[in-house]
């Protein structure tokens, strides 16, 4: 039966040695990968659309989303170092559920990584459109936000989407040096934040600290709708463990990564929250209801034109500063985020190319996307194409409706890594675990829970677009995958 399709865990680790990339990547490097994919548009913009949905109680959603990540990252670890191959959730799935379960996380993740890579190009555009404009170089309106974002053509995001393509086709190698130096800028901008913000603290700012309530049965408001958003903040760990065939003993430093990356930027957003929420305070826009406006809609544009509140700044961090009176370095950060915020599109770009050369591998999607490309050794095929719908979509669609669309797929793979832990300690008991999930029995069940809540708090929108796209996806799985299965031939269905 399909749904039992199995693939047995010595056979995926026999596949990827047959048709490997070169293993280059050690601990340091590969959790500098991690915090490349994390610290990015979720931090430096969508901090905003947190305190538009939560007011200062954005800040427990800071705390909820981390600890529906951290236990998520205890169980990718466990499972990321037993299976050291590209794939990622999808892989896992394939060797724990079979191959249906399997195809529905790689299509999920498909929007993870993929729409995640245009959420962040988005967020570009926005600084840089930001400092073209205070330089006297603005582009038209028009070309500055999306068709479905209140312009036509973003054209900066739709840029930035195709330079980072040519990065990754590249190579990693190359493109994990650049890496490496934009996140040593981020962590600088939000020190530096850190360090001018949380001085001008004021417990006033606090209150009322729950404006937007905890949040409501259809989602999208509140404390959990604004964990559900800034979840997106912390997204971008689990890429690390898409790097695993290029890894150096990958069953030591895949643990070390995951977490240590999650780690290290948890403790920077806690106190850049505490700083931006205690020192300018985060009071949501109110419509006449008295609850908060929708961010991205046009009541939210109209009420926010002439204030000057965090809620309504599309560049947040450097926002917070200028109002400090420290309009220079509230520049500079600006300038860093431009900077930076291209290595997570990258890291985001080439986790959604390893998912699909994976499955391309296996026969579920044509063998063209897993070629190799000979001189630069990088899946170019499906990078390219993966490079241009990144591109496309974030020129046509806003910011925050990319975000807690990327999420719902985030949320199912999470949920599915806990799950296979648990299913695996069951059936595979012996198999070596270089890395083992700490209480899994508790920590499991918790980490799909906390996943579960979060995707019943993403906007409706964001749910119906991950519904359409599931169908989409089984359609095209019963129409190809099945058949071109490499588990078909044997008949193990
Ligand atoms: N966590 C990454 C970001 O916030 C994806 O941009």
């Amino acid at each position: 039966m399909v749904f039992w399709r199995v693939k047995p865990l010595d056979k995926i680790l026999e596949t990827a040695e047959k048709k490997s990339l070169k293993r280059q990547l050690g601990p340091i490097q590969l959790t500098l990968l991690g915090i490349g994919a994390v610290i990015g548009t979720g931090i430096f913009v969508l901090t905003a659309e947190a305190g538009q949905k939560a007011g200062p109680g954005m800040m427990l959603a800071f705390v909820i989303a981390a600890i529906v990540c951290g236990l998520a990252a205890l169980a990718y670890s466990e499972i990321a170092s037993m299976i050291p191959v590209s794939g990622s959730a999808y892989t896992y799935s394939y060797g724990v559920f079979g191959e249906l379960i399997a195809w529905v996380v790689g299509w999920a993740l498909g929007l993870e990584y993929g729409i995640g890579a245009a959420v962040v190009c988005v967020g570009w555009s926005g600084y840089m459109n930001g400092l073209l404009a205070a330089n006297g170089y603005g582009l038209p309106e028009a070309l500055r936000t999306g068709l479905y974002a209140g312009g036509t053509f973003n054209l900066l995001a739709f840029l930035i989407g195709l330079a980072v393509t040519v990065l990754l086709v590249i190579g990693t190698s190359k493109s994990a040096r650049v890496n490496a130096v934009l996140v040593a800028i981020k962590i600088v901008a939000l020190t530096v934040f850190i360090f001018l913000a949380v001085p001008a603290v004021k417990s006033g700012n606090f209150e009322p600290f729950l404006p937007g309530g905890w949040g409501s049965p259809l989602g999208g408001v509140g404390v959990l709708g604004a964990a559900a958003s800034i979840f997106f903040a912390y997204v971008g760990f689990d890429a690390v463990s898409t790097a695993a065939e290029e890894t150096k003993n990958p069953n030591r430093n895949i643990p070390i990564g995951l977490i240590g990356s999650l780690a290290v930027c948890t403790i920077f957003y806690l106190l850049v929250g505490y700083g931006a929420v205690g020192s300018v305070g985060a009071q949501p826009m109110l419509g006449a209801n008295g609850l908060p406006l929708d961010p991205g809609t046009a009541e939210m544009t109209a009420a926010c034109a002439s204030s000057q509140a965090l809620v309504c700044s599309h560049e947040p961090l450097a926002h917070v500063l200028r109002l400090l009176g420290h309009t220079s370095i509230g520049d500079w950060i600006g300038i860093a985020a431009v900077l930076a915020l291209p290595s997570v599109i990258l890291m985001m770009m080439f986790g959604q190319t390893r998912i699909f050369f994976t499955m391309s591998r296996d026969g579920l999607l044509p063998d063209v996307l897993s070629k190799v490309h000979p001189k630069f050794h990088t899946p170019h095929v499906i990078t390219v194409i993966t490079g241009l719908v990144v591109s496309f979509c974030g020129a046509l669609f806003p910011v925050g409706k990319l975000a807690d669309t990327s999420n719902s797929g985030t949320l199912l793979a999470f949920a599915m890594v806990s799950l296979g832990v648990l299913i695996l300690r069951k059936q595979q008991p012996d198999r070596p675990r270089p890395f083992r999930t700490p209480l899994a029995w508790v920590v499991c069940p918790l980490a799909v829970a906390g996943c579960l809540l979060l995707f019943v708090n993403l906007s409706m929108t964001a749910k119906l677009v991950f519904a359409l796209w599931a169908v989409i996806g089984l359609a095209i799985y019963a129409l190809y995958g099945y058949k071109r299965s490499q588990l078909a031939d044997s008949k193990a269905g």
